[in-house]
């Protein structure tokens, strides 16, 4: 099989150096445009485009060394992890992709600063500091789109979380992957805000890998999702570019509404959202119906995430006192750019 990402990488790796430890940060991004649905499952391809905030601090801290002792090693949030459970297996995967054959046994430890597997992205930036990590353990340097396309291969959300701030990732075309990989959007929105509203920090039952594979085999609402998601993707990307949030708000909901539409519309029927996820929904619905100017998405979890401007800050505070507001273009301290 032709992969730009294994070309890129042995090629990269044409002198194998020693491993150095190495450490990076990537933040978490939420997508105001959904991936959901793959065309090609073995280059994790999606079958539309997708657009993304990250979210500041809020992200994973991977760091990447030879082990002390003679095996594999991988840690999250400092507990070391079985290594066939299904995060260290995702994760010794991906570090093969770099080390190969070769004998390297490596310790990986991970921390998040945002609940791993709650349908806050963590996967997202686990890849993608995994990534830069692995990219700099074995002295390689590649340009961030590069790195994008690797870490898609971990996760595809992964492949928007190399930089902070709006991140599109273009579907391409190529039969290869090559051209389908993260931009960042050259263009900031310093009063936006995202606020987290905490409904569940439990596990999610079914992976989103699982979930948008099932909701694309069995729902019959499937079919119409990719061509609808490529035109909300170029809305949302040019409600970014004017800055226009007004035209921005309802189309991010009304995009995350329609995907989780395919999933209850599967069979057996997949939902993410709890009855409390409603719950906020309808609290935020009737706050609108109020002047409130906030708009909900959900991902593969039952969390809710807002979207608002500086300026409806203490209204959705009032609402949900228990929101975590991050400013995406301020809240961060830590390079990637
Ligand atoms: C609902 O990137 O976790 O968060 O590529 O199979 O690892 P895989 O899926 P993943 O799916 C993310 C789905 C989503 C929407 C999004 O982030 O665009």
């Amino acid at each position: 099989m032709t992969d730009a990402v294994r070309t890129l990488i042995s090629k990269a790796m044409a002198d194998v150096p020693d491993v150095q430890p190495a450490e990076a940060f990537a933040p978490s991004n939420i997508a105001l445009s959904k991936y959901w649905g793959k065309r090609d499952k073995a280059r994790n391809l999606p079958l539309n485009s997708s657009i993304s905030i990250s979210l500041g601090d809020l992200g994973s801290h991977t760091s990447v060394a030879l082990s002390p002792t003679d095996k594999d090693e991988v840690t999250l949030d400092g507990e070391t992890l079985d290594p066939d459970s299904a995060f260290a297996a995702r994760t010794l995967g991906f570090v093969d992709m770099f080390r190969g054959d070769k004998h390297l046994p490596l310790l990986v430890q991970t921390r998040n600063t945002i609940p791993t597997a709650a349908g806050l992205a963590s996967s997202a930036s686990g890849f993608a500091a995994l990534t830069q990590a692995l990219c700099a353990a074995f002295d390689l340097s590649l340009s961030g789109t590069d790195m994008s396309r690797i870490a898609r291969l971990g996760s595809g959300s992964a492949t928007r979380s190399l930089w902070h701030g709006f991140v599109k990732w273009s579907k391409g075309e190529a039969e290869d992957g090559s051209d389908s990989h993260g931009i960042k959007l050259d263009h900031r929105w310093d009063n936006l805000r995202i606020a987290i509203i905490p409904v569940d920090k439990g596990i999610k039952p079914q992976s989103s890998r699982d979930g948008m594979n099932h909701s694309a085999r069995t729902s019959p609402l499937f079919p119409t999702w990719p061509a609808q998601a490529e035109k909300d993707c170029a809305f949302i990307e040019t409600a970014i570019l004017e800055r226009n949030f007004d035209a921005l708000g309802p189309r991010v909901e009304a995009n995350a509404l329609a995907m989780h539409a395919t999933m209850i519309a599967a069979r057996p029927p997949l939902a993410y959202l709890t009855e409390k996820s409603w719950s906020v929904l309808a609290n935020l619905w009737n706050a609108r119906d109020n002047g409130l100017s906030a708009f909900a998405t959900m991902d593969a979890g039952p969390n809710v995430k807002l979207v608002f401007e500086e300026n409806s800050t203490s209204d959705v505070l009032s609402v949900f006192p228990e929101a975590q507001v991050i400013s995406p273009f301020s809240d961060h301290a830590q390079a990637p750019s």
